[in-house]
């Protein structure tokens, strides 16, 4: 079969994230993966900036994960979890609980960060259940993304998550107006008025707080200042909350510390982690908790922790994660990041100088660029090709979370193809 069939199979049969049936955008065919480059279907190289969204933070192909994935399955693929454990969950746990702080120490492992979300929400609401207290209600930031599932939408930005669309199925939940002090910005307290007015006349009701640390990613790559997460451990501590850490986006060093929160020095009662926990090789989350709220859970009526998936604690997924976890161990993670914090600044900071751009956000491993107009993804996307460059922008942001393996002259080729793109008028919807 010619290949360009496949492509035309794909348009006509195949939905990708946020895609249309009727009128898809282009895909690109990606056939290989190593370091930094994908290559497509006609040998075209191209520079990977995105990581596979956050996930592929060694690049791809790596030997030492490949080779966990390897060693796994020779022994087995997979396994039940209910009733059965084995070596590579016991290890991958054991290792989880280790570099999180002292507080978390019961861990669940599901398929991906959508559903450890979900886990969370399932697990401050049986909480509540297990002392006697009905309380069903979240406090989650505008702006904020969580994942595609229901209980997740539910506490996703009402206006990016369109919860006009899902009127009647989602909880409604309480949204404190986001943090607007960037995190280099001098803190203003009048930034954390309305997340302190809601707290005060709503928690009795309220289950848990959510939250993004540092980065609203998917929501508007927002990186936001310390003292706000930090201000919200201290009411979610005033007031007996709950306080849920999705650290899905940011988890493993994307930031420049292991985990953003350690930014603002707090610690979660429960901890989302999920894309770059098994080095962007398979698909798994988990999400941990304190022994007080994984016991106070089994004192509700149903005894225990209400979730169970099939896959849960994949035993390939566990093995590669411990051996991303191992990689990250020797402490490279570092200075890559820091290198690419650096040259980032160095690219994309003289770009908020330009008339098309409202604002440029660097931290760790992250750049942002933010334009005035819509962005036009087919026409850049394009263009980013052509460039020998794979960058995904949305909305009006342009940007750049590349592995952290990037080698200097890389992350300038794909720095430099974001000031041309910008310079192109048909990249834009005017
Ligand atoms: C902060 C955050 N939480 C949750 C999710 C959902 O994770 P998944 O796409 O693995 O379901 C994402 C995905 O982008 C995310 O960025």
């Amino acid at each position: 079969m010619l290949i360009e069939n496949d492509y035309e199979f794909d348009r006509k049969h195949i939905w990708h994230p946020y895609s249309s049936m009727k009128e898809p955008l282009l895909c690109y065919q990606v056939v290989k993966a190593k370091g930094c480059k994908l290559e497509l279907y006609d040998g075209k190289q191209l520079i990977d900036g995105m990581s596979s969204w956050l996930a592929a933070i060694h690049g791809y192909n790596h030997p030492r994960l490949n080779y966990a994935i390897k060693k796994q399955i020779k022994k087995m693929s997979h396994i039940m979890f209910g009733g059965i454990t084995h070596p590579s969950a016991i290890s991958l746990c054991r290792k989880l609980i280790e570099i999180t702080p002292l507080s978390l120490d019961c861990v669940f492992l599901s398929d991906s960060g959508s559903v450890s979300i979900e886990v969370s929400i399932k697990m401050a609401l049986q909480y509540w259940l297990g002392r006697s207290e009905n309380r069903q209600k979240f406090l989650a930031i505008k702006y904020s993304y969580h994942g595609d599932t229901f209980a997740a939408m539910s506490i996703c930005d009402p206006q990016n998550s369109m919860h006009n669309l899902w009127q009647g199925y989602l909880n409604n939940n309480y949204f404190a107006e986001a943090p607007t002090c960037g995190f280099y910005d001098n803190w203003d307290i009048n930034d954390f008025n309305d997340f302190a007015y809601i707290m005060e006349q709503n928690y009795k009701e309220i289950a848990a707080v959510i939250i993004e640390p540092i980065l609203q990613g998917a929501g508007g790559m927002r990186i936001y200042h310390p003292k706000y997460l930090k201000l919200v451990r201290e009411y979610c501590d005033k007031y007996g909350i709950i306080l849920i850490v999705d650290e899905i986006a940011t988890g493993f060093g994307r930031t420049g510390k292991l985990f953003a929160f350690e930014h603002a020095k707090i610690e979660p009662d429960i901890l989302c982690l999920g894309k770059a926990l098994t080095g962007g090789t398979m698909t798994l989350a988990a999400t941990i908790t304190t022994h007080e709220i994984a016991h106070t859970i089994s004192n509700s009526k149903a005894n225990c922790f209400m979730h169970g998936p099939t896959f849960m604690g994949n035993p390939i997924a566990c093995a590669v994660a411990l051996e991303n976890i191992n990689i990250l161990q020797n402490n490279k993670w570092i200075k890559q990041v820091n290198n690419i914090e650096k040259k980032l600044s160095k690219y994309l900071l003289p770009l908020k100088k330009l008339r098309q751009i409202s604002d440029v956000r660097i931290l760790g491993a992250i750049g942002v660029v933010e334009t005035y107009k819509l962005i036009n993804i087919e026409a850049i996307q394009k263009f980013f090709v052509e460039q020998g460059v794979w960058i995904r922008p949305f909305g009006k942001l342009i940007y750049l979370v590349p592995p952290y393996i990037i080698k200097q002259h890389e992350l300038k080729k794909l720095t430099q193809s974001i000031s041309l793109a910008i310079e192109n008028p048909l990249n834009f919807i005017n």
